[in-house]
């Protein structure tokens, strides 16, 4: 930490950056930034390798990133999830009791280091430029929020509220519960509720897309399947596992990222007056 103090310190770079899209492979909410003219910077390891969160130098360049946040800029963390989530439970091993999960896999230890990276670069950033908005999302149920480090930032920064929302009701063709962790204070009007209402709304447009689709001979694509087992205590239980279709969902639908924007935009706004 001492040697992160003096670097920040030692750190000369102009703070103008309005927006730092981490763990961008649709760069979405970048472009968005960037064409209503606010400077913005995607970081994805897909979109360049130096860009590992892992690696000393890739963290760095994140941390660069995250330091050039002008006041009241906006940092969105949309960090891997797959090995966090129910629907992996048979991979990554994790109970509320052992939320590292299966250590044997190096899978689930990368997915460890990755994680505790983030937390680690997301504290830092608000430590240096405390005036920054945060987004971090997961997938609802994600362990996540349950590893030691996330439940020692979010006691550090208490300013935080987590928001349940549903990218099915923004485009997505999955409904996807997920939930922002944010300090970004209009964010509550990205809350959706799974209403009756709005889940037949959804049933229907994935209904006509569907139709679409095979009419245009094309087969609806499959994101996960169901199967029943006999869990540890002998008592049946209906698992899910994800197909490979599953990793195209991790992409924010632009109706989300816009209404983000424009939920960062008013506050902004309002911090310029
Ligand atoms: C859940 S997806 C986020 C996608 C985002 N919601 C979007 O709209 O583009 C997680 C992203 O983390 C990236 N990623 C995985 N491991 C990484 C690493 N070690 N360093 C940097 N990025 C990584 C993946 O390439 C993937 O695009």
């Amino acid at each position: 930490m001492a040697d992160l103090t003096r670097y920040r310190q030692l750190w000369k770079g102009a703070r103008e950056l309005k927006c730092f899209d981490l763990f961008s492979r649709s760069q979405r909410l970048a472009r968005i930034f960037a064409r209503y003219g606010f400077s913005s910077f995607a970081y994805d390891i897909q979109s360049q390798a130096s860009q590992d969160i892992v690696s000393q130098s890739g963290f760095y360049e994140a941390l660069n990133a995250g330091l050039m946040l002008a006041d009241h800029g906006l940092c969105c963390a949309a960090s891997p999830c797959s090995l966090f989530i129910p629907i992996s439970q048979s991979v990554h091993q994790r109970y509320d009791w052992c939320v590292n999960g299966n250590l044997r896999n190096f899978k689930v230890r990368l997915s460890n280091t990755i994680a505790s990276n983030t937390c680690v670069l997301l504290s830092l950033i608000l430590r240096f430029q405390p005036m920054t908005y945060l987004v971090i999302e997961q997938p609802k149920g994600s362990f996540m929020w349950k590893m030691d480090y996330f439940r020692a930032f979010f006691r550090e920064f208490s300013a935080f509220a987590c928001v349940l929302t549903y990218l099915g009701f923004w485009g997505l063709d999955l409904l996807k519960p997920t939930h922002l962790q944010t300090n970004l204070p209009k964010a509550k009007s990205l809350a959706r509720k799974a209403t009756r209402a709005a889940k037949n709304k959804f049933a229907e447009r994935m209904r006509k897309k569907h139709e679409r689709m095979r009419r245009a001979g094309k087969e609806p694509p499959i994101y996960y399947k169901t199967h029943v087992d006999n869990g540890t205590d002998g008592v049946q239980k209906k698992r899910f596992s994800g197909t490979k279709n599953l990793s195209r969902t991790a992409e924010y639908p632009q109706r989300f990222v816009t209404a983000l924007f424009t939920c960062w935009a008013a506050t902004y706004a309002a911090t310029q007056q």
